[in-house]
């Protein structure tokens, strides 16, 4: 059971808008280090086997937030809302959301955001390559001051059965794509995380096949919904959530959206991800949310919605069908589409 432990000073979930948080600096600084909650879970093979264990929690003090203000972006943020995303749920409270986060470089636990204020963000280079026109590097700030950057509010399903509504910072997918320039060879994108065993306690335990690795087609990284995040709750991404780019895919399990990114591939073949590798039989390419396809340990059709003790029913491609499901329309339905 979650144990909720609300305080005087905490804002409702509702509350929690960018503009309302975010507009003065000092006010935010003053909320980014006052308490909060802390939960702590299982990871992302273990958590379902033991659900009641991913859903205790403890209070503690956190400031989970407060390198964001040291952040060389932090000027950009917050950035207006496309009102054309509706979560049609509460945005979940900031301080779970930098909390109770999955970064397997930092260890398999969800508390890891201590862990990950240790990983160094700029300078940070995106390396665009594969099947393009010409490949490069691009500095972060670079990108960030040529795309159209915005916020959206999305609702997050993880595979391990439980969700979260963020609000986003950042640009559409397909912004970077156009920047890209791939050619009519690219069929798929890889994208990599930062691999650094200095700064990743998580990839020094070495059956893991690191770096993570996960993949999309070019028609889903067409997609509208197939967002790059550089900030939440209308500031920088901290370090636990991904910091400084990560992808965001909403109508798919939350592995798919991969953290801290440095290298985005253009390519041929159908790229093997991070946890495919692992345990493909648990964790396909296409991972697109069905609640009528179990994982194969456990039951897919409902979702706990992390910061109320509320279950509820989960929907195909997590609520987003009508902007994706022409995708597989005409898709061999052998493929495992849902999981
Ligand atoms: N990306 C990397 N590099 N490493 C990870 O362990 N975990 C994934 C995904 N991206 C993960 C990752 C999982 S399982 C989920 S549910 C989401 O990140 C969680 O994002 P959040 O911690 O910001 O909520």
């Amino acid at each position: 059971m979650l144990i909720r432990r609300k305080r005087g000073w905490e804002l409702a979930e509702s509350q929690a808008t960018p503009e309302e948080i975010f507009r003065n600096r000092r006010r935010f600084m003053r909320t980014a280090g006052a308490g909060s909650l802390l939960l702590a879970g299982g990871g992302l093979l273990s958590a379902c086997e033991d659900m009641d264990g991913a859903n205790q929690a403890s209070a503690a003090e956190s400031d989970a937030f407060a390198q964001v203000a040291d952040d060389p972006s932090y000027e950009l943020y917050p950035l207006d809302r496309n009102s054309r995303y509706q979560a049609e749920r509460d945005i979940t409270e900031r301080e779970l959301a930098g909390t109770y986060t999955n970064f397997y470089e930092f260890g398999s636990s969800k508390n890891i955001w201590q862990k990950a204020q240790d990983m160094p963000i700029r300078p940070w280079s995106l390396r665009i390559e594969g099947e393009v026109e010409e490949p490069f590097d691009i500095d972060i700030d670079d990108l960030l001051a040529r795309m159209p950057l915005e916020e959206r509010i999305y609702r997050l399903r993880c595979v391990e059965a439980w969700s979260m509504v963020i609000p986003w910072s950042g640009f559409q997918l397909s912004h970077l794509l156009d920047l890209a320039r791939p050619t009519s060879n690219a069929r798929y994108i890889r994208f990599t995380t930062l691999e650094d065993s200095e700064v990743m306690p998580g990839q020094r335990a070495g059956w893991y096949p690191w770096p993570y690795i996960e993949g999309l087609t070019m028609e889903e990284a067409a997609n509208e919904l197939a967002f790059m995040g550089t900030g939440i709750y209308g500031a920088p991404l901290p370090k636990q959530n991904g910091a400084p780019l990560r992808l965001v895919v909403p109508w798919k399990y939350g592995f798919k959206s991969i953290k801290s990114v440095v290298s985005i591939a253009f390519t041929r073949e159908r790229p093997v991800s991070f946890w495919e590798e692992i345990a493909g039989n648990e964790y396909g390419f296409w991972a697109n949310v069905n609640p009528e396809v179990a994982h194969p340990r456990w039951s897919q059709a409902e979702e706990r919605v992390i910061g109320s003790d509320e279950k509820v029913p989960t929907e195909l491609y997590n609520g987003y069908g009508e902007y994706v499901a022409e995708l597989y329309a005409d898709m061999d339905q052998d493929e495992r589409l849902y999981r």
